[in-house]
């Protein structure tokens, strides 16, 4: 079976944008692939954080992906910081990176930008590296991502070519390697609708955990009444009727395309379903779709939460088996890369 990884930081609260950007298809991919599910905890300390929030968020994450359908007889879920393999592969991939091609990374420039260079900590431009290592260190075919991960994908991809290049190949094998690439090189997945759900508040800017307005989305665990209110006051346009694709109404797009996806109707329908739709009428109607939806998210997220002693089983499960095939790999690398290993 092909294999397939991704993850969500536990930072903030799960939106609609990580849900219908990633973990929903993580569901649709978990019967035809090997898949693993992990929490990138590590990743949630690179700007500052709470202390006393992190191991919450971690098993909330965690809880989560189950509820949105993640099914661990098929799924491995399992947290980051439990596999040490991630930080130290993370430690030799670095050695390959290119310092001025991570400085260039859209993401470091924008939290960069925003914090001050004297104000963030390195772990802020070295981030894709340990992103890399949690993709390589699986032998991982596909990634299932949201758009904004794009870049992130890519620069996975080189540091695997340039790996395989300067210790894979035949020069691993003359130290006793197996013959073959050191790692596989991933391809992301990006969904066609659902890649990049915006802001509730602005049609321009993505639903992102960070911006300040809680209104701006749509958290899994939102009760019904903040969830119509947020469509209530979400920010609307003038024009009448509603329509996909219209550059001047960006508002109007991403609130269909939320409605497609939380019906699971295509495009085609949803344009002719809506085209005469008043705001007023439309709001309530997503509102509706968007509790039918999210309910029953929300009730087995409960449910697995009162088991404690069950979700520590599913990560320790989950670990176990994650630390197996990224020993394996990680062994392979120290050894390529002319390490003395111990017997
Ligand atoms: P994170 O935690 O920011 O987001 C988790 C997933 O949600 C997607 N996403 C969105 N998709 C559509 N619309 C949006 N508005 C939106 N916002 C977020 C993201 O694309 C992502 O798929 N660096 C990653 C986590 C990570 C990872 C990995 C992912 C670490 N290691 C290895 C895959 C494989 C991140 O910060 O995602």
């Amino acid at each position: 079976k092909k294999r397939v990884v991704s993850g969500v930081q536990p930072t903030g609260s799960v939106h609609l944008g990580n849900y219908f950007g990633a973990i929903k298809n993580w569901v649709s991919l978990q019967d035809s692939y090997e898949t693993f599910f992990f929490i990138v905890d590590l990743h949630a300390i690179t700007l500052p954080y709470d202390t006393q929030e992190l191991a919450k968020a971690t098993k909330a994450t965690a809880a989560l992906y189950l509820a949105c359908g993640v099914d661990t007889d098929k799924a491995s879920v399992f947290v980051q910081s439990h596999v040490r393999a991630h930080v130290e592969l993370m430690w030799l991939l670095s050695t390959a990176t290119p310092l001025g091609r991570l400085g260039r990374m859209i993401q470091f420039k924008e939290k960069s930008r925003k914090e001050g260079d004297e104000n963030v900590g390195v772990a802020l431009l070295t981030y894709p590296v340990l992103m890399a290592s949690d993709i390589l260190l699986y032998q991982t075919d596909f990634v299932p991502v949201g758009e904004d991960q794009k870049q992130h994908l890519e620069l996975t991809r080189e540091l695997a070519e340039r790996v395989n290049y300067l210790y894979g190949g035949r020069k691993w094998k003359k130290m006793g390697g197996r013959s073959g690439a050191l790692f596989k090189v991933p391809e992301a997945l990006i969904p066609p609708t659902g890649a990049r759900v915006m802001s509730l508040t602005d049609g321009l800017a993505k639903m992102s955990k960070s911006a300040p307005s809680d209104h701006s989305r749509i958290n899994l665990l939102d009760p019904k009444d903040v969830i119509a209110n947020k469509i209530k006051r979400c920010k609307t346009d003038s024009f009448t009727g509603l329509e996909f694709d219209n550059p001047e109404r960006p508002e109007c797009n991403n609130l269909l395309s939320i409605y497609q996806l939380a019906t699971g109707r295509t495009k085609e329908e949803v344009a002719d379903e809506c085209k005469d739709m008043s705001w007023g009428v439309f709001k309530s109607v997503l509102t509706d779709a968007l509790i039918e939806h999210i309910h029953p998210i929300q009730v087995r997220y409960e449910e697995i939460t009162s088991d404690a002693p069950y979700l520590d089983k599913v990560l320790l499960d989950g670990a176990g088996k994650a630390a197996s095939i990224a020993d394996a790999t990680l062994n392979n690398v120290y050894q390529a890369m002319g390490f003395f290993r111990r017997g």
